[in-house]
């Protein structure tokens, strides 16, 4: 049995559904009730839906053998586990963004909102600028234009957010996209049975 962690949400939904179209389906994840592990032991799988941002560490501590995160979560975290391959999902941009018009004065240092630390001081030390962190958990947006920060480090999908607050990409740091990721010891125990699915989804996502 390959122990599969799901990231809750719509991004869970598209990777559930790419599992199922590639050979290993769980009707039962599809009835409407709130459980949380499912298992299809003829398919040899049992899924469990985590937080997005928590698949990593299901994944690391050996809790499940494979998972489903964000390359955000991956950069910012930096798991100890494998990663197999990208998805071609749930793609969007890691941004440094700020309000419209706005330049910024390069000899002040530079106040970041953001939910990724990790991430955005180390785009910042490789330009050697200065600049303070102020961490937030969501609504990162709001940071610039109550004027609690210069700038914010974060992700953008539609650019929808943005726009509808009067900020604007300043630029981009990374691209993002769903990545499989492997325990170290479930990869090489279960070595068969994950590079098999491994081989079979990128079948499936190549054919699409
Ligand atoms: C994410 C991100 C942006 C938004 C970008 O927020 O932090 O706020 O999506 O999407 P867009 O470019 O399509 O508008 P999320 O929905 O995760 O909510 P959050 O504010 O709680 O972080």
């Amino acid at each position: 049995m390959i122990n599969i962690a799901l990231p809750k949400g719509r991004l869970g939904e598209k990777v559930y559904q790419i599992l199922e179209q590639a050979g290993y389906p769980c009707p039962a994840i599809r009835e409407e009730n709130r459980k949380l592990v499912f298992e299809n032991p003829a398919a040899g799988v049992r899924y469990f839906w985590v937080k997005p941002s928590d698949v990593a560490i299901y994944v690391e501590r050996a809790a499940a053998d494979i998972g489903i995160a964000g390359k955000d979560i991956l950069l910012e975290y930096q798991p100890e586990v494998y990663e197999l391959a990208d998805l071609g999902v749930g793609t969007c941009r890691m941004c440094v963004a700020g309000k419209k018009g706005v330049r910024d004065r390069r000899d002040q240092t530079l106040r970041v909102a953001t939910k990724f630390p990790k991430i955005a001081k180390s785009y910042y030390s490789a330009q050697s600028r200065d600049i303070d962190i102020i961490k937030l958990h969501g609504s990162i947006e709001l940071a610039p234009l109550l004027g609690l920060s210069d700038v914010i480090v974060d992700i953008v999908e539609t650019g929808k957010t943005l726009l509808e607050n009067d900020l604007e990409v300043k630029e981009t740091i990374v691209p993002i996209s769903a990545r499989l990721i492997a325990n170290r010891v479930s990869y090489k125990f279960k070595h068969p049975e994950i590079t098999q699915l491994c081989r079979q989804v990128d079948e499936y996502c190549r054919q699409t």
